[in-house]
């Protein structure tokens, strides 16, 4: 039990954007902070930090709170492991009573998952440091490998004593319950006799975002054909391996500042370049890559760099990772080791310096090093290099931005030296394919699949919030930063003359009104437009084409694959349109009050449907009040749509 002044005294402390930012990397956006949300996938940032109200909101999946929310939500922790973790971040003292048995019990099974792991890494050290047996065969051996005592103790490494349940007997000892150590796959139960999983081990620690332990590996220490080399904790209801990386937590700060992410393959990899001094290194431990692990990374950098050996598995593996990576939006360099090699064993025969001369020297783009390693085979082959040409195409078609895509054809025409268009075409032709097999991704832009706005397709009533939801996205996305000159008869029936940008028209109009749209993804075009706007900025066309979103990035493709074309039903609001550049102003003001009173049809149809199901005579006089007020409004727009004139 936390007591209320202590509780306090914590959310007295809690920065919200330090709290947060821990996790989240924040950009300032006016007097708030704007990042990835880290409740959601998501591409362009909507999560918002107020650090005037101490919260934070996703304006893309709804999660909202304060900093202890935050860190029960992120880290799946109970209130009082949230209130103890702000404690310690902060430095406040928490005085309370000590937990009952009961207690320990009721804890729920994340929670004792990650206090049996916790309280494991704190012996397997102990053994390593304090013991006879860890110190002359684990201790010796990270000693041997070069592993300085500082950095044996940052990592954590550990030591599993070599009796079948040294581990085991000792957790029990000490009131853990036999439950958690299986479930967390420390001790093996077979035939009612339990045994350590890492007997012998020298033990790796995995820590999460926050620095918890979630899982080990540990590392044989004889040379035994018949044992695996590393044995590895089993996916448990806190570590699910293809969303973790070896590494993060030491890394994120750097990863950070360096805006970019080595990409090693083992424990020790991530260990000896930390002891070299370079620590935004990450590793995916021997399993090949997973999404969750590059949405991982994404959370800090845009740009990962692989550092594998040179080998032909390490090539392959290298290869793979390349394309999930290119496909979640990211920048992807490669640096291979020279045969033999891996980044720990280089870092160990050369200095510090020399590895990061090493690194930067030989990083390469993907298509620099998928050429360099592929045209070794092509010679003079043309089928064969008509095959790279195709293997390269096939992974600039998967990167989701149009813009990087061009330039990447850039640099692989003139690598290959290649016509760009015969590269475009190609590129094309895989876009499409994946196009008519999966509609939501986006369609290139050609004349061959151009095709004007039919009738069927969008059927031009007033009535149909839909159509004009997507009129006003097409305008917005299509002629946002351009300028209107409005003249209008007002009210007295004196001209009026205004200049103003289409996109600050649509806004003031929406958002005087309270409209919202019925498409979620409008609406968060929108809101993100709104956003710019705020921070006196005017978006294209072009930011919307290159969007990170692919919902939004497709919308914006397919709005301006169409020519804007006049409707015919303005004719009836006796509008005349007597100039071609006219056209413009008449579609914003137009489609902005048709949209309206799209709108208020919609909500007199359905007042009168809920006249005629009304109960009681007062019900019924209340809706009718309510629709002769909405009736005389759509007058009012109505009137307005009939008094437009432009000249
Ligand atoms: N790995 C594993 N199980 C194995 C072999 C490897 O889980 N049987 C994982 C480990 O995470 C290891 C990574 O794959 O760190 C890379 O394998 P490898 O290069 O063989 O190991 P190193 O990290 O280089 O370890 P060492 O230098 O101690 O041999
Ligand atoms: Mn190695």
């Amino acid at each position: 039990m936390i007591p209320k002044h202590t509780i306090d005294q914590i959310f007295e402390a809690a920065i919200i954007e330090d709290v947060v930012g821990e996790f989240v990397v924040l950009k300032k956006r006016g007097v708030n902070l704007l990042g990835n949300c880290p409740f959601h996938n998501e591409k362009t940032p909507s999560f918002t930090v107020s650090p005037a109200k101490g919260i934070y909101k996703c304006f893309g999946c709804g999660k909202a709170g304060n900093s202890i929310n935050f860190i029960m939500e992120h880290e799946h922790y109970t209130y009082p492991e949230a209130l103890r973790y702000l404690a310690n971040k902060y430095q406040i003292e928490v005085e309370e009573l000590e937990e009952t048995d009961e207690q320990k019990q009721t804890a729920n099974e994340k929670e004792s998952l990650f206090i049996v792991s916790n309280f494991a890494a704190t012996y397997f050290q102990q053994q390593l440091h304090e013991t006879q047996e860890g110190k002359s065969i684990g201790l010796s051996y990270f000693v041997e490998r070069g592993f300085r005592e500082d950095i044996i103790k940052k990592f954590q490494l550990g030591y599993n004593p070599d009796a079948w349940e040294a581990f085991t007997g000792e957790a029990l000892k000490q009131g853990y319950q036999l439950e958690f150590l299986e479930k967390s796959g420390l001790t093996i139960i077979k035939d009612q006799k339990h045994f350590d999983r890492f007997k012998g081990r020298v033990m790796f620690p995995i820590h999460n975002l926050s620095g918890r332990v979630l899982g080990f590996g540990g590392r044989i220490l004889k040379t035994d054909p018949k044992a695996a080399k590393y044995v590895n904790s089993p996916e448990s209801e806190i570590y699910h391996k293809s969303n973790v990386l070896y590494g993060i937590y030491f890394a994120k700060k750097d990863i950070i500042a360096k805006d970019n992410c080595y990409l090693v393959e083992g424990y020790t990899d991530v260990i000896s370049l930390h002891q070299a001094g370079v620590e935004n290194v990450v590793a995916s431990s021997g399993t090949s890559l997973t999404e969750g692990q590059i949405r991982l990374i994404s959370r800090y950098t845009k740009n990962i760099t692989i550092l594998y050996d040179g080998d032909a598995a390490g090539i392959k593996a290298s290869f793979r990772g390349i394309d999930m990576i290119l496909k979640e939006g990211m920048n992807v360099r490669v640096v291979l080791f020279p045969e033999g090699e891996d980044p720990d064993s280089y870092a160990k025969k050369n200095s510090s310096s020399e590895l990061t001369d090493y690194i930067t020297k030989n990083a390469q783009d993907f298509i620099r090093f998928k050429t360099s390693v592929l045209i070794t085979e092509v010679g003079n082959d043309p089928i064969k290099r008509t095959e790279l040409i195709k293997d390269i195409v096939a992974s600039i078609s998967i990167i989701p931005d149009q813009i990087q895509r061009s330039v990447y054809i850039k640099e692989c025409s003139s690598l290959l030296d290649i016509q760009e268009n015969a590269l475009i075409n190609e590129t094309n032709k895989l876009l499409r394919k994946k196009f008519t097999k999966n509609n939501h991704e986006e369609l290139p832009i050609t004349e061959e699949n151009y095709t004007p706005f039919t009738e069927e397709e969008h059927p031009e009533e007033e009535t149909d919030i839909k159509h004009w939801e997507d009129e006003i996205i097409r305008l917005l996305i299509a002629y946002g930063d351009q300028t209107i000159e409005l003249e209008w008869l007002d009210e007295e029936n004196q001209e009026q003359k205004h200049h103003v940008l289409i996109s600050a028209f649509i806004i003031s109009n929406m958002i005087t009104d309270e409209l919202v749209f019925e498409n979620e993804t409008y609406q968060t075009i929108f809101n993100e437009y709104v956003v710019w706007v705020n921070e006196d900025k005017t978006p294209t066309h072009q930011d919307f084409i290159s969007h990170q979103n692919p919902a939004i990035n497709s919308i914006a493709i397919d709005v301006l694959s169409h020519k804007y074309q006049i409707s015919e039903n303005w004719e009836r609001h006796s509008i005349f349109v007597n100039k071609e550049e006219n056209q413009l102003s008449l579609a914003v003001l137009n489609t902005i009050y048709a949209f309206k009173l799209s709108k208020l049809n919609k909500i007199t149809n359905q007042l009168q449907e809920d006249i005629k199901n009304a109960k009681t005579d007062d019900d019924s006089l209340i809706l009718m009040s309510q629709l002769i007020g909405h009736q005389s409004a759509k007058k009012q727009l109505a009137a307005k749509l009939g008094r437009i004139i432009l000249r």
